[in-house]
């Protein structure tokens, strides 16, 4: 940190150290931090103590949009490595009053903190802060632009569950366009070697969406659930994302056409994963009973892979 004033105009950044996408983050890189935070997945939920790494540490979680899992999870995380971390939101903070996240961002850093943790309904928001801070900066989802630490997750879940990923066939069901989500596990698994497969009405999926493929796996579009729920080797389900507008053509009858109901859930290999990154909205994208699946749902999985692998971005940002 330093304490004089920089030059205005230059531009700062954390090159290696932040996390800002999954989008040309090269396989080597995406594998060492999956081994990582499996590694970590012990001290992640508790059974044993993680080194405390990173004590005296602060981490700055900001989070200008609503989160359950994603906030507490960076916490427990920053925490478990013994770091400290402070919680500011867009409600009981100066962003109430017109402040802009660069701003806040900056008066935030300048108290000293070691990194900062962003979430934001803008897209590109976060790469915007990191441009702004000297601090390395982890985006925790940006409009509908990424989400790079829950595509950690869920590549993380799905590799315990499925081994090694290169060629596995995985369907992302729903509300793609507005999703950070899809497009960062999109990134992940094509760029490990898998072959996506994106489900939902069209009014949903983007035209072109197929070209995010940069990687060795895959990626194919359909609107035919049904068409595509027998020959997959882990189906994702997704949240219309109802605040970002997508909400205003969802049909009534969403579940009947794109919902993983327990009549299509049979319909998936024996032992195929089912993967939601929450919230869930039962009875519409889910139905309760595969939801709460003790075999197949790896829901609550995913939120345990979820603090390992904050755990280890937050190594590779500041333990240096
Ligand atoms: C997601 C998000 O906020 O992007 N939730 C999460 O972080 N686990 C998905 C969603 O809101 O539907």
């Amino acid at each position: 940190m330093r304490l004089i004033q920089r030059t205005n105009g230059t531009e700062l950044s954390s090159p290696g150290r932040d996390f800002l996408a999954i989008e040309g983050l090269p396989a080597s890189e995406l594998r060492r931090l999956l081994d990582h935070a499996e590694a970590l997945l012990p001290a992640a939920v508790g059974d044993v103590r993680a080194e405390a790494r990173l004590a005296g540490r602060v981490v700055a979680n900001l989070f200008f949009e609503d989160s359950t899992r994603t906030r507490v999870s960076f916490e427990i995380a920053a925490k478990r490595l013994g770091a400290d971390i402070v919680n500011l939101g867009a409600s009981g903070s100066s962003a109430s009053k017109g402040e802009t996240l660069v701003d806040t961002a900056r008066n935030i850093e300048a108290m000293g903190v070691d990194a900062i943790v962003v979430r934001t309904a803008i897209s590109g928001g976060a790469a915007l802060v990191a441009r702004h801070v000297e601090c390395p900066v982890i985006n925790a989802g940006d409009g509908r632009h990424e989400h790079p630490t829950q595509a950690l997750l869920d590549a993380l879940a799905l590799r315990i569950r499925l081994g090694d990923l290169t060629g596995k066939r995985v369907a992302i069901v729903g509300d793609i366009a507005n999703s950070r989500v899809a497009r960062s596990a999109t990134h992940a698994l094509v760029t490990l070697g898998s072959h996506v497969v994106v489900v939902g009405p069209p009014a949903l999926v983007p035209v072109g969406f197929e070209e995010l493929a940069t990687g060795p796996g895959s990626i194919t579009i359909s609107h035919d659930i049904d068409s595509i729920i027998g020959d997959i080797d882990a189906i994702m389900m997704l949240r219309v994302q109802m605040e970002r507008a997508a909400g205003n053509g969802i049909a009534p009858d969403y579940r009947s056409t794109y919902g993983l109901t327990a009549v299509r859930r049979n319909k998936l290999r024996p032992g195929t994963p089912i993967l939601h990154p929450g919230p869930v909205n039962r009875g519409v994208e889910i139905d309760d009973i595969v939801a709460d699946d003790n075999r197949d749902s790896v829901i609550l999985a995913q939120v345990s892979c979820g603090v390992a692998a904050r755990m280890a971005v937050l190594l590779r940002a500041i333990d240096r």
